[in-house]
């Protein structure tokens, strides 16, 4: 497909009022960079080849942050204002023809349809160009739209520059544009920074491109939430609630039950699989996957991680970059991390932490233990309290655990360490050597029985206190 479409999207501003050493648009909201919520909504209409990103500030750090491969980047060392970015881009696109899409990098709440419409309407009314307006309530701040006797625009006043008049009018500029990119672009230069900032508007395309006998039309937008740009850490709370609201909302109509939807946290790459059951407070984040028909319990927070169908996760459970396998109960209060892998239908109980450690299919930990840097196998039984000694101080050190192992509780196994399979160590032991299969270990002082010995304490005792009374 040939859309003959170029986006160029603007983010080489540091953003001021975000108070903040990080450049604007690296801010998250929705569990993803304003940024890259922008470039998703224009990899909806564009390949990633036609969409070209204007970095300044951070550079570097910005154009590492973007997660689609392909996408070109422009450098404007200097920020001298939105239409000197567009000539930055210049110098990497070349001209170009067709479309050109230029959106703000810090919009991240922009539907694909509204550009899809905006492309439209510039085709039918075959003109120079369309931009997106909104009304707004409290139109502080943004670029005001003035229209012209047709309902055209006939310009955009910055509200630095707007008069009195100007102030008034509440439909602004959200800064989402179409042009014609051949018109565009042979008369970009002719902006200047004839402004009190000193900076090249590219607001200013306006009037230039009605100077030449062209002219632009306003898509006015109702949804003004869709158009919020972010400036403050208060509307980047804003834009992160409206976002996490979408998220919810499609996965309910994709058939996962979310109970109390405003209550939890899931981030925009987060998928879930249908029947599944989100219960309240779960927070699920980066890019997990959840399987379908799952139960996530209250107060569980993943990250990155796995979570294969059938499997249920029981209240607290802090799981990081790791597996959970289909069929598997985890929890309540277990932690996974570093990917930790558990099985199908393995079982891990109250107060479990799995760090690097595989544990086979059918395998059970269900309360008390430590696993660390360990390889176990299936059909184990980690008995309760049971401690893998990865750690000698310097440096880390690997247990394997071979299939239908059983560990008796309160065993310590001093890695490196292998227990062979289906050896059984009893409770209580401190294995430091390797076990082989099907043996019993058994490492901890031996039990000796003195006959009589408590009942003789006894009567001594009270032929003492006898004494002391007489
Ligand atoms: C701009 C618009 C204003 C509109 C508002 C919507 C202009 C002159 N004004 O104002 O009409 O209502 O957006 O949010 O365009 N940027 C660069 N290089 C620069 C300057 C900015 O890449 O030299 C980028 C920023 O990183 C940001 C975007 O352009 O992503 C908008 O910049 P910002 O400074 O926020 O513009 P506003 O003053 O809000
Ligand atoms: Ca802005």
């Amino acid at each position: 497909m040939k859309s003959n479409i170029t986006v160029v999207i603007l983010a080489a501003g540091l953003g001021t009022r975000m108070k903040s050493r990080k450049a604007k648009v690296l801010h998250e909201a929705g569990g993803d960079t304003l940024l890259n919520h922008v470039i998703r909504a224009a990899c909806e209409i564009a390949l990633p080849e036609e969409i070209v990103v204007v970095v300044g500030h951070q550079a570097a750090a910005v154009s590492e942050s973007v997660r689609v491969a392909g996408i070109r980047f422009a450098e404007q060392a200097e920020q001298k204002g939105t239409g000197h970015a567009l000539l930055c881009a210049k110098e990497v696109i070349g001209t170009t023809d067709g479309d050109l899409l230029i959106l703000n990098g810090d919009g991240p709440l922009l539907r694909p349809s509204t550009l899809r419409d905006l492309i439209e309407l510039r085709k039918t009314r075959q003109i120079g160009g369309a931009i997106v307006t909104t009304e707004l309530h409290d139109p502080t701040g943004y670029g005001r739209i003035v229209r012209d006797e047709n309902g055209l625009v006939a310009a955009i006043v910055e509200h630095k520059s707007a008069s009195e008049d100007q102030l008034k009018i509440r439909e602004i500029n959200p800064g989402v544009y179409c042009f014609d990119a051949g018109l565009f672009w042979a008369h970009i230069g002719e902006v200047r920074p004839n402004n009190s900032a000193r900076e090249y508007y590219l607001t200013d395309m306006i009037e230039i491109i009605r100077r030449h006998g062209n002219s632009v039309a306003p898509l006015l937008v109702r949804d003004e939430t869709e158009l919020l740009g972010i400036n403050t850490r208060v509307e980047l709370a804003a834009a992160d609630k409206i976002l996490r609201g979408r998220k919810v909302e499609q996965l309910m109509l994709s058939g996962v039950t979310i109970e109390q939807p405003e209550s939890v946290t899931i981030d925009v790459h987060v998928e879930v699989g249908q029947d599944s059951v989100i219960e309240a407070n779960v927070q699920l984040r980066g890019n997990s996957y959840v399987g379908s028909n799952v139960r996530i319990g209250t107060g569980s927070v993943l990250r990155s991680c796995h979570v294969g169908d059938d499997a249920t996760v029981l209240p607290y459970v802090v799981a990081e970059a790791s597996m959970i396998g289909s069929g598997a109960s985890v929890g309540p209060f277990a932690r996974l991390r570093m990917n930790a892998e558990a099985g199908a239908d393995t079982h891990i109980g109250n107060f479990v932490e799995l760090k690097k450690t595989k544990l086979g299919a059918g395998s059970k930990a269900s309360h008390l233990a430590y696993l660390g840097d360990s390889t176990i196998g299936s059909n184990v039984n980690v008995g309760a309290g049971t401690i893998t000694c990865n750690y000698d101080g310097e440096k880390k050190h690997q247990t394997t655990i071979g299939d239908d192992v059983f560990v008796g509780s309160n065993s310590t196994l001093v890695a490196p360490l292998r227990v062979d399979a289906g050896a059984y160590i009893a409770a209580g032991s401190v294995i430091t050597k390797n076990v082989e299969s099907d043996a019993l270990a058994i490492g901890r002082a031996y039990q000796t029985e003195k006959p009589g010995w408590a009942k003789r304490r006894r009567e001594n005792r009270k032929k003492r206190e006898a004494e002391v009374r007489t």
